[in-house]
Order: structure tokens, then C-alpha cells, then sequence
């Protein structure tokens, strides 16, 4: 039986290709069928009338921080700054408090989705015990119970002969490592993007090496091994390099770029915003415009946010002692769309591709991130001409760090359906 319809949108869909004004019926949480004209006045209708409606977007990186971090987000507020923010599936990352590194935390992140998320939430473990980087996790016993890919993010697999053998498993398994790619000797404990701004602000500097010197190296531990490497969070245009050389060769190689790196520069810590503070740190107007370019060519994946929240207290601290991280699930689509898409540097299509098929594909979400018949009903509308000044109201995240606040952009997020459920509708949750 037919439980929703949504009527009368563009309805955009890269992966089967479909960008036409079409009607979508809903029931059992999948699609049932997609037409031109069809509906039924028996059923809740959701006229799209002038809106986008899109696959749901799937993010790989959200730090939902709990268990251990309640302060700053849990599961149930990370999942509506999800929804709001149009996507409608987040990996967790495991750097929680405790770590996600044994079947035990998995269980809890499952069942806790279970009764407080709004969207889907896919489980990630850590690839070493602790994050520690000393002792790999048990991966067999790990992808049993439904970890989807592993990750030590926040963190970097210093040890090469770790990785190795977690790209083995990788391999074996079939499941990607998400990497956070920092030679920490390199980074040493710095503050930002070594170079002229950070020369000027006097402030500790991280070369680019410390990125691209990892990727280089995991790159070819991928090849070696025949494992799935996933690099988390690219910042600098070496890196970019190492990855479409890569790719070149045949190694499996993914990468994703946040909506930050996307999009500003190391300019932004100008005013020692700690609320620009990030790891990796924020690149030249050179790596933005290289990143830019690798995402209209495809040699990036996908683009995923780095949702880092954290509280008003540790980012109120000199920009030496306060953490990396910003939010960015609210933002993601608008920045993107005012930012790349509206100025002609990307196209609509891409944008969306790169945030539906794009990070389905890395972690085998299929038939997640399409809106063929018979995917689960994950759809996002929107309203490309709607501007808002992010911060007017407040965000759904238990965060407020992000340094949009106060930027004017378009595109807002009108209504999240996960599973053929409505669950946010004009910022409103059911
Ligand atoms: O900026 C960041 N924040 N980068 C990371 O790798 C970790 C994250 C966090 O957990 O706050």
C-alpha cells in the first residue's frame, strides 16, 4: 500500500540519470514508483512543487561523539543535525569515549540508534585497540557485528606495519579504511597551515607534507596488500596528486573533501577563529582551487563534513589550547550550493552525486543514494532559492562551533524523509 507521495518536484538523480518534474510513491519505506503524472489523493501528498527533491544525502564522516561526549552531541541531536541538513545516513565515527573498537561498543551505537536517531546511522570501528595505534582491532569478529568500515579518525595509523595488515583485513573483508592521514612527527603539535599566514599570526604551522606524505604511503600499502583505502578529509593539492596518480595505477583508492576545505583558506584564522581551527587545517587558496578542480573531475569520491562538534568552553580557550573541529551537517548543502555551484565552478549534479552515489559507493550503502524503485525511501527536498543567515536560528547540533555564522546563503533544506517517514518538515521533527 502507498503511505506518501511527494508530488511535482525536480526530481534529481545522478545515479539513474533522472532530472525531470516527476511524481514519487512511497510505502514499506521504499519506492514503489517513480511517474510523471500519477498520485493518489488518498494518501499523505507532499507537494514538491518547485523544489529539488534528491536522494537522501550520505555522510561518512560525523563525530557524534557519544558514548562519552554528551556535552557536545549524542546520537538523537547528532542525527536531527543530520536530517536538517537533508542527510539521511551518518557513519559514526568511533572516536567516542570509550573507543568503538570491540563488539560490545558496536552493540551500543546499533541499539542506541535504534531508539534515538532519526536517520540511519552506519557503524564504523576503530582499526587500532584505544585508538592507541599499538594493537589491531579483532576486524573479523568487528565486521560480524556490522561495523561497516574502520578508522582510528582524530587520530593517524602512524605504524606502517599496522596499516598494512589493517589493509590486509580490508582486503579480506572487503571493508574500507577511513583514513586520517597525519605524519605526526611532521605536524608536531601544530596549529594551523604552515605559511604565510600562520608566519604573520606567529602561530605554529603544519607543512602539507604531513598529509600528503601518508597518503603517498598508504597508497601504496593499498596496492601491495589489494586493501580499500578511504583518505578522510584531503587538504592539500600534493595529496590530490598522490590520489590521481593512484587511481591511475588501479589501487583502490577513494578520497572525500570536506564542505570546509572546499571552500575556505587558511585566511579564515586571520582573527585567531578557533572556530576555523580544524585538523588537517584549512590550505592555501591553491589547495581549495585543486580540490575544486578534483571534485568536478571525479578524482574525488565524495565530499563528507567532518562534523567535529564541541562546547562553547573548549573553543572559547586561546586558539592554542582549543580543539580542532567544526560542526558542518546544517551547513553542508548551502555552503556548497551558494559557494560552488551557484558561482559555476560545479555543476548541481555533481554536487548532489557527491553527496549520495558518491559516498554510497565507498562504503557499499547501495541501493542507499538513488532514487531508483525499490531503494529505501531516503529522499531530501529543497528549496534552491531560499537564502537564510546561518545562525538567524539556532542549530539542531548541540554545537554552535562553525565559523558560517552569520554568512548569508541559499538552499535550504525543506523536508527529510528517511525510510519513507517524514521526519523533519520545515524544521520541524516529527
Ligand atoms: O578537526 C577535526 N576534529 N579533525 C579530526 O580529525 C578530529 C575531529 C574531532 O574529533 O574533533
Amino acid at each position: 500500500m502507498t503511505s506518501l507521495i511527494v508530488k511535482n518536484g525536480r526530481v534529481l538523480d545522478p545515479a539513474s540519470g533522472l532530472d525531470e518534474v516527476a511524481t514519487i510513491l512511497i510505502g514499506d519505506g521504499v519506492i514503489k514508483r517513480i511517474s510523471g503524472s500519477r498520485e493518489s489523493l488518498r494518501e499523505q501528498i507532499i507537494d514538491a512543487t518547485g523544489l529539488l527533491v534528491c536522494p537522501g544525502f550520505i555522510d561518512l564522516h560525523t563525530h557524534l561523539r557519544e558514548p562519552g561526549r554528551e556535552d557536545k552531541e549524542t546520537i538523537a541531536t547528532g542525527t536531527r543535525a543530520a536530517a536538517a541538513g537533508g542527510f539521511t545516513s551518518v557513519c559514526a565515527i568511533p572516536n567516542t569515549n570509550p573507543v568503538i573498537d570491540s563488539q560490545t561498543g558496536l552493540r551500543f551505537i546499533i541499539s542506541r540508534a535504534e531508539t534515538d536517531a532519526c536517520v540511519n546511522v552506519v557503524p564504523l570501528a576503530s582499526v587500532t585497540r584505544g585508538q592507541c595505534g599499538e594493537e589491531i582491532v579483532e576486524f573479523g569478529d568487528l565486521v560480524y557485528y556490522g561495523a561497516k568500515g574502520f578508522t582510528d579518525d582524530g587520530h593517524p595509523v602512524m605504524n606502517t606495519e599496522i596499516m598494512r595488515r589493517a589493509l590486509e583485513y580490508s582486503a579480506m573483508f572487503d571493508v574500507p579504511i577511513l583514513d586520517h592521514c597525519e605524519d605526526l612527527l611532521l605536524s608536531d603539535g601544530g596549529i594551523m597551515r604552515e605559511g604565510f599566514v600562520s608566519t604573520k599570526l606567529g602561530l605554529k604551522g603544519i607543512p602539507p607534507l604531513a598529509e600528503s606524505m601518508q597518503v603517498a604511503r598508504d597508497a601504496d600499502l593499498a596496492e601491495y596488500t589489494g586493501g580499500h583505502v578511504h583518505i578522510m578529509h584531503i587538504s592539500t593539492a600534493q595529496s590530490i596528486e598522490h590520489i590521481r596518480r593512484a587511481k591511475a595505477r588501479g589501487v583502490r583508492i577513494t578520497c572525500e573533501a570536506t564542505p570546509h576545505h572546499l571552500t575556505l583558506t587558511d585566511e579564515a584564522l586571520y582573527n585567531f577563529s578557533t572556530a576555523a581551527k580544524v585538523n588537517p587545517p584549512l590550505g592555501t587558496a591553491n589547495d581549495r582551487d585543486a580540490l575544486v578542480s578534483a571534485l568536478a573531475d571525479g578524482t574525488i569520491n565524495c565530499i563528507a563534513t567532518d562534523h567535529a562538534p564541541h562546547t562553547d568552553i573548549e573553543k572559547d580557550q586561546p586558539i592554542c589550547d582549543a580543539p580542532f573541529g567544526m560542526i558542518g551537517l546544517e551547513t553542508a548543502f548551502p555552503l556548497l550550493y551558494t559557494r560552488l555551484v551557484l558561482t559555476g565552478h560545479i555543476s548541481l549534479q555533481s554536487l548532489v552525486d557527491k553527496l549520495t552515489r558518491g559516498p554510497a559507493g565507498v562504503i557499499h550503502l547501495e541501493p542507499r543514494g538513488t532514487l531508483t524503485e525499490g531503494a529505501p525511501a531516503d529522499i531530501v527536498l529543497i528549496n534552491l532559492d531560499k537564502e537564510f543567515t546561518v545562525g538567524a536560528e539556532p542549530f539542531f547540533s548541540k554545537s554552535a562551533n562553525s565559523p558560517l555564522i552569520g554568512e548569508k546563503l541559499c538552499g535550504r533544506i525543506e523536508t527529510t524523509i528517511v525510510g519513507g517517514k517524514v521526519v523533519m518538515h520545515n524544521r520541524v521533527f516529527a
